[in-house]
Formats: structure tokens, C-alpha cells, sequence
């Protein structure tokens, strides 16, 4: 049923984007990413519109539609949404925990979702997305693991992808934010929702599967306010069924900004992230580049890139796989994060344990 639909301001977005077939979205979700994702489907993507939103904070949908000025509608309900035939594709940008009924809903009736990452809270959950995808032999899931698609790594994963380093032995990560991202964000968080995407670049990147992390404590920054409700600096030691092996640091109190680096070592060369793409300035007797405050400018060219994946494969009735995340990299993800928290709670090398992977995925 739906709730309201506001008209005030009518965009009549097909008309304004010059498209006569239009793939029509409804959002679960409309905090901080939601609302950037809608904006950037109304500004950007040309063969899509946001046509319908549900939050649970009612005024969080209605900003939504104000900030894009929409003609949209509000559903009271996620299912309500997802049951409209109006809508034809699902964006989940909601809290972790609770991505996983609605996954479960548009699967059941085979309507194309880009879920947030991470794709569920734990393994578990993750795993009854695969198995609901499997009975119905179709992929319809992409997790918006967006760094696959940052120009950088998209670049690091065809050199090594072309053999041009040899096999990877080693990678060392860096994923720094200036400051925890939100009010409820806590010592799990830095791995379920940060650590998270470095887990999938490893997964994506290497040849062999995780099969064990390790995960270990720095001595705490004076200067992270949350005390300990936010135990960090955290680093990840991760080893691969072939013995690579990776590090990756996790540091969201850095104070000087967003910074992330990757350094992949292969048996004859070494490919690293530029350190920032922004200009350097000489000035002062001193050379500097400009670091971004946070996600959503760093990664902007990956999140516009990953949707335009998202609507190009719905366009060609195809599915995901390959370089955009499926149902199966997001279990693969929760599954190394499970394993990451009980290190973190219990101390030492904890087995990454896969269930097989289906054929659906291969
Ligand atoms: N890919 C990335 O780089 C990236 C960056 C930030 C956040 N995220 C992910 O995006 C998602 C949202 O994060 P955020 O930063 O916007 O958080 P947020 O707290 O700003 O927004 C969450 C929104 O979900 C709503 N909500 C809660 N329960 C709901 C329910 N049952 N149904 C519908 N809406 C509900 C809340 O009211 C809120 O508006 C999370 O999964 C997060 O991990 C991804």
C-alpha cells in the first residue's frame, strides 16, 4: 500500500532525461548513502529514476524527494515497494541488519537489487541469500562493493589480472578514516563495515581463497572520543590458500582525512594505488596534495560507475558476475568477517571455512 506520493515539485524526469524506456527504482534506505545514491541516480544515470522510497524515519524519505525534487512516492512498508509492478529495480541502502528480508523478498519475485555492502550482518544470513538465489537459478543480487570499480584498483586488477607482476605474494592495505562515520559506529564496525571492502579487494584480487585472518589491536589514539566503544586501530593478517599473504590497517581516527592505499607484490613487480589523484601544489617550500574528507568523494567515480553496471546489465537481461559483486562475493565477505570479529574477540588465527561454491557463481 502506498503511503503518500509527492507531487509538489514535479520532475518529470523522463521527460527531462529525453528517455523513452526508463528502469524504475525504488529505495529501502534513505540515510546518508541512500540519499547520495539517489542523487545520483536523478543527476547521473540517464536510463534510470528513483520512483518510489521507503524508511523506516518517514522524513528521511520525504528529504529525499525534496533534495532531488521528485515526483515519487512514499511506501510504508519495504514490501510494499518491492510488490509495486511500477518498480523495477531495488536499491537496499538501509542499516546492515537489516538488508536481509528485503533481499530475500525481490529474490523471491526476481526483481533486479543493488544491495548496500555489507550484503547481510554475518555468514549465516549471507548464505540464505545464495541458497534463495540458487532454488531460483538466476542471479539477481549486486552488492555495492564499489572499490572494484575505483579507477585505481580497476586498473591494479587487469595488470595483475594480464600476468604483468606474476602471482601476487603479498598485499599491504591502508583504511584510514578521519573520523568514525557515524554516532552508533563501534569496535565491530571496523570490521563489518570498513574492514569489510578491503576483504572483498583481497577475495577479487588474489587467486587462492582466504583461509584464515588474524586480527590484532593497536595501542589506542588519545584522540579517538568514543573510548572503548571503539577499541582501534585494528590490522587484519589474512593468509590464501596458496600462502599469499596480506595486511591491511584499519585507523578511522587518523584526524588528517580519508586515505586509502593498497600495495599488491607479485613474484616479479609491484602495483600500488596512486597515493591521491589530486594535483600537487608547490607552494611555500613545500610540495602537497589535497586528501578527501571521506567515502563519498573518494570513491565517487566508483559508485557512479557501479550503478551504471547495474542498469546496463538490467538493460541487457544480464547477470551480475565478474567485476561487479554477486550474492556469493558478499557471503565470501561476511564469511572472512566472521571470522575477523572472533579473532577479535577471542585472540588468534581464526579458519575462513567456505561452504562449496555453487555452480550458479562459477
Ligand atoms: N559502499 C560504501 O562505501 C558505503 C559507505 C557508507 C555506507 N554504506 C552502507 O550503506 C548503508 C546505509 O549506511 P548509511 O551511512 O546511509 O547509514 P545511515 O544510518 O545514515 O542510514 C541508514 C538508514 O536506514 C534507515 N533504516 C533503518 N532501518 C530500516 C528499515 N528496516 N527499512 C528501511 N530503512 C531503514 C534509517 O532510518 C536510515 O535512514 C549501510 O549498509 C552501510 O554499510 C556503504
Amino acid at each position: 500500500m502506498t503511503a503518500a506520493r509527492a507531487s509538489s515539485t514535479i520532475n518529470h524526469q523522463q521527460v527531462n532525461k529525453g528517455v523513452s524506456t526508463m528502469i524504475n527504482v525504488g529505495f529501502i534506505g534513505c540515510g546518508a548513502m541512500g540519499r547520495d545514491h539517489v542523487r545520483r541516480i536523478t543527476d547521473k544515470c540517464g536510463n534510470a529514476q528513483v520512483v518510489g522510497v521507503y524508511d523506516t524515519v518517514l522524513g528521511n524519505a520525504k528529504q529525499a524527494i525534496e533534495d532531488n525534487r521528485l515526483d515519487a512516492t512514499i511506501y510504508d512498508s519495504a514490501d510494499a515497494l518491492i510488490d509495486d509492478p511500477n518498480v523495477d529495480a531495488v536499491v537496499i541502502a538501509s542499516r546492515n541488519d537489516v538488508h536481509l528480508d528485503p533481499l530475500l523478498h525481490t529474490i523471491a519475485i526476481g526483481k533486479p537489487t543493488f544491495t548496500e555492502k555489507p550484503m547481510t550482518i554475518n555468514g549465516s544470513d549471507s548464505w540464505k541469500v545464495v541458497e534463495a538465489e540458487v532454488a531460483k537459478g538466476r542471479k539477481t543480487i549486486q552488492v555495492g562493493f564499489n572499490w572494484r570499480f575505483d579507477p585505481g584498483y580497476d586498473a591494479m586488477k587487469t595488470f595483475v589480472g594480464d600476468g604483468q607482476i606474476g602471482s601476487l605474494l603479498m598485499a599491504g592495505m591502508r583504511h584510514y578514516n578521519a573520523q568514525a562515520s557515524t554516532s552508533y559506529y563501534g569496535t565491530d564496525n571496523v570490521i563489518n563495515d570498513t574492514l569489510i571492502h578491503n576483504f572483498d579487494v583481497l577475495h577479487y584480487m588474489f587467486d587462492g581463497d582466504i583461509t584464515s585472518v588474524e586480527m590484532k589491536f593497536a595501542r589506542m589514539n588519545t584522540l579517538n572520543p568514543n573510548g572503548e566503544s571503539l577499541r582501534e586501530p585494528q590490522l587484519a593478517i589474512v593468509e590464501f590458500s596458496d600462502g599469499a599473504l596480506a595486511t591491511a590497517e584499519a585507523n578511522v581516527n587518523c584526524q588528517y582525512g580519508y586515505d586509502i592505499q593498497c600495495r599488491l607484490v607479485g613474484e616479479s613487480g609491484i602495483i600500488s594505488l596512486p597515493d591521491v589523484a589530486t594535483p600537487e601544489v608547490r607552494k611555500a617550500g613545500q610540495i602537497s596534495h589535497a586528501i578527501s574528507s571521506a567515502w563519498f568523494d573518494r570513491f565517487i567515480e566508483a559508485y557512479d560507475r557501479e550503478f551504471d553496471r547495474f542498469f546496463a546489465n538490467i538493460e541487457a537481461d544480464r547477470q551480475p558476475g565478474g567485476k561487479e559483486a554477486t550474492a556469493w562475493d558478499g557471503y565470501v565477505a561476511n564469511v572472512v568477517a566472521d571470522a575477523a570479529l572472533d579473532s577479535l574477540h577471542h585472540g588468534g588465527r581464526i579458519p575462513v571455512t567456505l561452504n562449496e561454491q555453487p555452480a550458479l557463481y562459477r
